[in-house]
């Protein structure tokens, strides 16, 4: 605790754990390359320096606050010292800005137009590196990599899988798989949260956009939309409306306009799953099946437990996700209703590894692939772009029938915790407005990233444990390994918060993105006449219907493979 003095104001702090963060609460941006507050510190790009009143200048990442302390952080000498470090660094980095992924998303370009670079003094001395496209959901692009180690970190820190690491020394420093490995061959689980937090386009998504383009301009295919629950709120302050606000409509309309034949909502096939895999977790309860069940919804959570904890791969859940519930029934739907035109499945994801999944060899139903390309928000976003249309004045329009309807239940399976409040929800006798407060109160919207609560049913107390963020997901498993803990259902998801901070969702997502998307997700489910997905009137018509006997075929996995 104490007071320091920033550019000549006082400021008060309390337990900040270094001077940046102070600097920032005080309003003021300091440039930041290799600085993220989830990670540890590593202190490498010397961006953050500061100066204090004797003239010292110190790293404001690395330092401790001190009462007393009096610092400048933007003198002549500090804007020399930063433009520099940038002219460095681009003097190391290709040069193809204007055809590059992440332009206008990078940081490093932003600071080098913030610090006024028109020209780049040196010259590129490295070697050109071949990209890595063995990945189906990342390309790694090694020319442009700044060495900040923010994918490093975040790899083996925040998802426990440590694909990426640092090979030799000085000026041949390099980020890459060990042994100089393709990622596919590592232990990579697609997540993406790498290029989240890569700060240039050195880790990129693996675009599907010219496929999707190619198949709305044949007039002999049926294209097919389904858009994921996390997409709806981070999509619309791309286009200056509020951050988190659901968008849904717009993004139906102009998928329309885009010349989409059917636009469902996977909220559809979110109560889907809930169907199923609460009936599979009341099944194994009552007739000694194995558990924990554990959640199959999260493509890189399934690849990870599949690898790195294989003795439970039993555990998993047999259900389809979300995104291949629906792909199969679409498409059976269509082999039976929709004549010779042939049905292309589009999903638009918050997730990498949802393109990882969709290529699994049980993402496939009578030998055809169920989701034809997954599209990432940010690609929707380029998408919509292409267009020219006018997102934020477009007219919203509903969903197709008969998958356009789904239940604040699916709305929720994009925040971490989500489909546990929706299986919870799916138990209980009714979805009065007391029942649905008492069920989010029960510790399953707690704010940490592992969440430990019971519920009574039937007479039993059911253990639930909920955690987002694949280290936190080791330690969960290890200590059910150990015996330590005993749960009787897991729901886990890869990335921290849930999907809607998924590897694909636009990047540069501060706390206050983070807290309106979670936000957004709430208020639309609140919003939301259905509560319960038992209550959906067209998933009860499906079952009554078309989708009768063929449950298994459709909704479950056949056989466990985790990538
Ligand atoms: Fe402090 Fe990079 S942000 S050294």
């Amino acid at each position: 605790m104490g007071t320091m003095t920033i550019d000549g104001r006082k400021v008060e702090f309390t337990d900040e754990k270094n001077v940046l963060t102070i600097i920032r609460k005080a309003g003021i941006d300091i440039p930041t390359l290799c600085y993220h507050s989830e990670l540890s510190t590593f202190g490498a790009c010397r961006l953050c320096t500061v100066e204090d009143d004797r003239g010292r200048m110190f790293a404001s990442c690395s330092e401790e606050p001190r009462d007393g302390m009096v610092i400048f952080t933007n003198t002549g000498k500090l804007r020399k010292y930063r433009k520099l470090i940038i002219e460095l660094l681009l003097a190391a980095h290709c040069r193809d800005c204007t055809t590059c992924e992440k332009s206008g998303d990078c940081n490093l370009q932003a600071l080098a137009h913030r610090y006024g670079i028109m020209k780049v003094r040196f010259d590129n001395y490295k070697e050109t590196m071949p990209l890595d496209f063995s990945s189906p959901s990342i390309v790694r692009d090694p020319n442009k990599c700044i060495l900040c180690g923010n994918c490093v970190r975040v790899c083996s820190e925040l998802q426990a899988v440590g694909a990426l690491g640092f090979a030799h020394r000085g000026s041949d420093a390099m980020v890459m798989p060990a042994f100089n490995k393709e990622i596919a061959e590592t232990d990579c689980v697609n997540c993406g949260q790498c290029r989240v937090f890569c700060p240039t386009g050195a880790i990129s998504i693996r675009h599907n956009k010219s496929e999707v383009w190619d198949a709305l301009a044949d007039p002999n295919v049926r294209v097919v939309a389904q858009i994921a629950p996390s997409v709806r709120v981070a999509v619309g302050d791309a286009f200056g409306l509020p951050k988190g606000d659901s968008t849904i409509g717009k993004i139906i309309s102009v998928l329309h306009r885009m010349g989409f034949d059917e636009v469902y909502d996977t909220t559809f096939s979110a109560d889907l799953t809930i169907m199923e895999e609460s009936a599979e977790f009341l099944d194994r309860v009552q007739n000694g099946g194995k558990l924990p069940l554990l959640t199959s919804c999260c493509p890189a959570w399934v690849k990870f437990a599949g690898e790195q904890f294989p003795e439970f791969s039993e555990n998993v859940s047999t259900c389809r996700s979300p995104q291949g519930m629906m792909s199969a029934v679409v498409k059976e739907y269509f082999r039976e209703n929709g004549g010779d035109k042939k049905t292309v499945m589009v999903s638009f994801m918050p997730c990498t590894a949802k393109k990882m999944e969709a290529k699994r060899s049980n993402s496939f139903t009578e030998g055809e692939q169920d989701t034809d390309y997954v599209i990432t928000t940010s690609e929707l976003i380029d998408m919509i772009r292409t267009t020219g249309i006018d997102f934020a004045e477009i007219e919203p329009e509903s969903a197709d029938i008969p998958f356009g309807l789904g239940s604040g239940g699916g709305v929720i399976f994009g925040v971490m915790g989500g489909v546990t409040e929706a299986v919870i929800r799916r138990l209980a006798p009714d979805s009065s407005k007391a029942t649905m407060e008492n069920i989010a109160e029960c510790g399953v919207r707690e704010d940490s990233f592992i969440r430990e609560f019971s519920i009574p049913y039937n007479g039993m107390d059911v253990k639930i444990c909920v955690a987002s963020g694949l280290a936190n997901a080791r330690k969960v498993m290890e200590q059910v390994k150990s015996g330590e803990k005993e749960y009787h259902l897991i729901e886990i998801m890869a990335c921290r918060r849930g999907c809607i901070m998924g590897g694909g969702q636009p990047r540069l997502a501060g706390d206050r993105t983070k807290a309106a998307r979670l936000n957004g997700i709430y208020k639309e489910d609140k919003a939301s006449v259905i509560k319960k997905c038992d209550e959906n009137p067209m998933i009860t018509t499906l079952y009554d219907g078309f989708l009768k006997g063929k449950e298994h075929k459709l909704l479950h996995n056949h056989e466990f493979n985790a990538c």
